[in-house]
């Protein structure tokens, strides 16, 4: 774990939120060398238990991104804005994609096909 600041200085609650985006950012590195090793190797056997690793660290991530979302501010209200919604991500920055009149909506590729 590598602090920033003096380890002394922090609190258990700031010490735990440094724990938790460690720990993801170290499964979001095992996810992408997993699926690297998924896509390279040439035995079966091993794909098969490459991507299997590499599922269950999607399950460690997802699980300690949503401790994060439980325990630090800020991950609830841009979780809510973006998990799960459709269409552009930029458009659900601004309000959600009914806002059709909006620049980037002319920039999308419905609006390209129909040229
Ligand atoms: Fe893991």
């Amino acid at each position: 774990m590598a602090y920033s600041e003096p380890y002394e200085a922090l609190d258990e609650k700031t010490r735990d939120i440094s724990r938790a985006i460690t720990s993801l950012r170290e499964e979001l590195e095992a996810i992408d060398w997993y699926n690297q090793r998924v896509s390279t190797s040439k035995d079966l056997a091993l794909k098969e238990v490459m991507a299997h690793n590499r599922d269950e660290e999607i399950e460690h991530a997802a699980m300690t991104l949503e401790w994060l979302r439980r325990n630090m501010g800020g991950w609830d209200e841009e979780l809510k804005t973006y998990l799960f919604s459709a269409g552009s991500l930029v458009e659900a920055e601004s309000g959600g994609t009914e806002n059709s009149s909006s620049t980037t909506s002319s920039l999308s590729i419905g609006s390209l096909k129909d040229k």
